[in-house]
């Protein structure tokens, strides 16, 4: 299990695709658990698609279930190297688990590596990072689980999100606390249902943004900001939640290239770049940005206005986005810029072949 690079002779490259599958216990949801509870893992047909997307003569994919018994599969078949979407299982830093164990046996694998994917997990903690590189960012505070201390003068309105998950799990549409009393009633709602800490953020009221980046040094993408529309411009919040990630089709729509002014593409386009850098991601990334409030007048061009008024703010960073074929952003961005799923899929693997000194690529 040796980290050597694979030259043309060691034909065909043997990839090992490591996931935490869904087991669809949300269908069957008790009364004191979360409907949301295996929002972020994978279902088969997105382990399917990465698979139908690497295999061929030239490369071998075995399916290796983050499971326990992990190392004994590992042990079991010789890698080369790992493509890992594996959410891991538990606790503020499961993401790091499989880059943790590819390190330990020292098998090269695709993604950031466990420092980063744990830092990125805790939201306030990368928050409190990026604001020492000015990176703008809500402001926030944190509530512990075990000590439940308010900060009554916060500004309102507030957004509620358990401080270490993804794909919009804890994040309903009542996410939003108006004042002291209705986030009371919400931390302790969440707390029991999450059993973590939870991050309470100034909500930033203006349109959202999700920038995917590729590849790393000099061959670095950042492929041009997504816009998430929100089709119902009536409501007075408007959240990507769980609930129009779900629905996604019938709630909002996706625009990449966004109608934005350059000067405020340019902005997000470095501010996620640098992002990346400072957290030392490797091969691909997602960063989620909102601008700040500013009424537009209906007669304005979106594309040339003033957007001197227009603050860009940094949500959050998915350094280990979702790659479902179809409903993940990071493919649909990937899309909008004439890249297909396979293209995406077999580029992460040889930004990671070319990192690890592989002599080897996927055409
Ligand atoms: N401070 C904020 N102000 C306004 N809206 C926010 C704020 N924070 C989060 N949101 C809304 O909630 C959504 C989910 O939040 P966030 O991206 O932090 O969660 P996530 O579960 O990590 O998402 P992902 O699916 O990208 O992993 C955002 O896309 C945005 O619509
Ligand atoms: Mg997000």
């Amino acid at each position: 299990m040796d980290n050597i690079p694979v030259d043309e002779s060691s034909h065909p490259l043997r990839v090992g695709l490591t996931y935490n599958l869904k087991k669809n216990a949300s269908e069957n949801v008790a009364e004191n658990e979360a409907p949301d509870m295996e929002a972020e893992y994978d279902s088969m047909e997105t382990v399917l698609a990465i698979k139908n997307a690497l295999e061929s003569d030239d490369c071998r994919i075995e399916l290796l279930e983050a499971t326990e018994d992990l190392p004994l599969k590992l042990a079991k078949h010789d890698i080369d190297i790992v493509f890992n979407i594996a959410e891991g299982i538990q606790g503020r830093g499961r993401e790091a688990e499989i880059p943790a164990i590819m390190n330990f046996y020292k098998i090269p694998y695709t993604g950031s590596d466990e420092t980063t994917l744990c830092l990125a997990l805790d939201k306030a903690l990368t928050k409190r990072v990026l604001e020492t590189y000015q990176i703008r960012t809500p402001k926030y505070f944190v509530i512990s689980k075990d000590e439940t201390k308010f900060n009554d003068s916060f500004t309102f309105p507030a957004i509620v999100k358990p401080n270490a998950e993804g794909s919009s799990k804890g994040i309903s549409d009542v996410a939003i606390v108006s004042n002291p009393s209705e986030l009371k009633s919400l931390i302790s709602k969440n707390i029991s249902l999450y059993h973590q800490d939870m991050l309470v953020e100034e909500y930033i009221g203006g349109r959202e943004f999700t920038v995917g980046i590729l590849g790393n040094g000099s061959e670095l993408r950042v492929f041009p900001p997504m816009e998430i529309v929100y089709l119902d411009q009536q409501t007075p919040f408007n959240i990507y939640s769980y609930n129009v990630k779900q629905n996604y089709k019938e709630l909002i729509r996706y625009e990449c290239p966004a109608a934005i002014s350059k000067e405020i593409e340019t902005e997000m386009v470095q501010t996620a770049k640098k992002i990346y850098e400072v957290l030392q991601c490797k091969d691909f990334a997602r960063i989620d940005f909102r601008l700040s409030q500013r009424e537009i007048p209906r007669s304005e061009n979106p594309q040339t206005r003033n957007s001197n008024s227009e603050k860009i703010y940094f949500i959050e960073i998915n350094p280990l986005p979702g790659l479902a074929p179809g409903y993940s952003d990071f493919p649909m961005i990937a899309e909008f810029n004439g890249m297909n799923y396979n293209t995406l899929v077999r580029s992460i693997l040889n930004s990671a072949l070319k990192r690890h000194g592989f002599h080897f690529y996927l055409s």
